[in-house]
């Protein structure tokens, strides 16, 4: 059972998967269906094998939406950029427990410059690596593909780290949201909901070419819904 009471779901939707040739469009789409969030998934090719775009083009989106950005560095040395994210526009930052050596100071930073701090942890990474920062977050993304590409296949083993961390955020009494992202459709949205996450990114599954958005949406939502019913 979640506690829709205390953790309401929210949906991200991953760029990652829009037509490039008219992202401020697909922007105001997104926004017009009541999806919460806008995922901006950062690649350096060093961290991940792919490039895929930088803070300008969250500066020429910003203008276009009040969407919260959600924005996911999956870069190495993050410290570095992390300003130029949140000044063009990131409300909230995830940086991975992989890529930082010193996460508490990075989480610090995040926070000082007014944006909400969230640690990634790869499909392979212990819960453990992260948890003497939980009370210091506002969020935890729990990668449900290796990160890099979009439309890769959920890999279900995560979902005992998503039961691990609501357990843990009880026993403590802490209140971060627990994010996925990867794979996410309508069949794997529920029993992750189930496990105890409350913010879905979905790219490829929500944005599709022969599917309006709002119909991909309706049935991620009625899925979800069914499971909080549970
Ligand atoms: C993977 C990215 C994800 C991904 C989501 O590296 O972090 O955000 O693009 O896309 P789908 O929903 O297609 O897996
Ligand atoms: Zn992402």
């Amino acid at each position: 059972m979640s506690e829709p009471h205390l953790f309401p779901i929210k949906y991200s939707a991953s760029l990652l998967s829009a037509d490039f040739r008219r992202l401020g469009e697909a922007v105001r789409e997104i926004e017009s269906v009541g999806i919460d969030m806008l995922h901006l998934d950062i690649m350096d090719g060093r961290f991940v094998p792919n490039i895929s775009f930088g803070p300008l083009v969250l500066e020429a989106l910003r203008e276009q939406t009040s969407l919260v950005f959600d924005t996911h560095l999956m870069i190495v040395e993050p410290e570095r950029h992390i300003p130029q994210f949140i000044e063009a526009g990131s409300q909230i930052i995830s940086v991975h427990v992989e890529t930082c050596p010193h996460l508490h100071r990075t989480v610090q930073t995040i926070r000082s410059l007014g944006a909400r701090p969230s640690v990634v942890i790869n499909p392979a990474t212990p819960v453990v690596a992260i948890e003497p920062i939980l009370c210091e977050i506002d969020q935890v993304l729990v990668m449900s593909v290796n990160p890099g590409f979009a439309a890769q296949q959920f890999i279900p083993s995560v979902l005992e780290k998503v039961r691990q961390l609501r357990l843990m955020r009880e026993a403590r009494g802490l209140s971060f949201d627990i994010e996925i992202d990867g794979g996410i459709n309508p069949e794997t949205a529920a029993p992750a909901v189930e496990a105890g996450v409350n913010v879905l990114v979905s790219g490829s599954s929500l944005l599709r070419k022969d599917v309006p958005l709002e119909k991909t949406f309706a049935a991620l939502r009625a899925a979800v819904e069914a499971a909080q019913r549970k």
